[in-house]
């Protein structure tokens, strides 16, 4: 097959490489290497305090007391497990918060409609229950018309049922988005539901990584969902009880 050379390489949405981080001369994170695609959606998982968080403010430009190299695009937007609202200031002037220019209105309700949550435009962040918070926090997101979206374990602090709504919402807003999505999450079902790709972070590397091959919407029954659910569980150090692995 001819190569030809002058065709220009397809830039990743992000590209990282021989990145360390430490703290007090401890390597949290240690000539790590990631690339994500344009317009893929990669889960990262790992064990409490391997780095994932470290990671995510890096590739956020939040941290820059690196070493490596560190390619992202310029809109890129951030969402955390706490919805950081201002309580002084209703919803729909807390999405357009810290957003350059003098952006109208129209533009936080856009994003409130995406994410359901339009008819909470003039509501105080302090009336909102758990995962309308996290909604405005997804609008705030999205406003920035990120082609990276960053999420810190978003669902974390959510109920079951709300969890559930919130992840659905996430995969709807990366379909018709199309940007490419870092999420961090502890839930390994969470992962496999919604990403392309899922990473492990171990030893201030990525130790794994695993192809979500299936079709979309995910079946949870499906026996290969069980399939890669037990693998990476076993990647974790966390034995899949016989009902999970059956
Ligand atoms: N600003 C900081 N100063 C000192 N240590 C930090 C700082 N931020 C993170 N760490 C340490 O780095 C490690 C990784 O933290 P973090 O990235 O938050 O983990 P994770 O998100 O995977 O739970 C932890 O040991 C944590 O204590
Ligand atoms: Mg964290």
């Amino acid at each position: 097959m001819a190569t030809d050379v002058h065709r220009p390489v397809t830039p990743q949405a992000v590209h990282v490489e021989r990145l360390t981080r430490s703290f007090d001369g401890r390597a949290v994170i240690d000539d790590l290497r990631l690339d994500v695609r344009p317009g893929e959606f990669v889960a990262l998982l790992g064990r409490s305090g391997c780095g994932k968080s470290t990671l995510l403010r890096i590739l956020a430009g939040l941290d820059r007391d690196i070493e490596g190299t560190v390619l992202v695009p310029r809109r890129k937007a951030v969402a955390f497990q706490a919805p950081r609202l201002m309580p002084w200031k209703k919803v729909w002037r807390n999405v357009l918060l810290g957003l350059p220019g003098k952006p109208e209105r129209a533009v936080a309700e856009q994003a409130l409609d995406e994410v359901g949550l339009g008819h909470r435009s003039d509501a105080w962040p302090k009336t909102l229950s758990g995962g309308e918070a996290q909604r405005a926090s997804l609008a705030r997101a999205l406003v920035r018309e990120p082609d990276l979206l960053l999420l810190d374990e978003p669902f974390g602090a959510l109920d079951a049922l709300t969890r559930i709504k919130a992840q659905r919402l996430v995969g709807e807003l990366w379909q018709r988005r199309g940007c490419a999505v870092l999420l961090v999450t502890h839930d390994v079902e969470e992962a496999v539901l919604l990403a392309d790709r899922v990473l492990v972070m171990d030893g201030g590397v990525i130790a794994h990584e695993q192809r979500v091959g299936l079709e979309r919407p995910r079946d949870i029954t499906d026996p290969r969902f069980a399939a890669l659910r037990a693998g990476l569980l076993e990647r974790l150090g966390v034995e899949a009880t016989a009902a999970e692995a059956a």
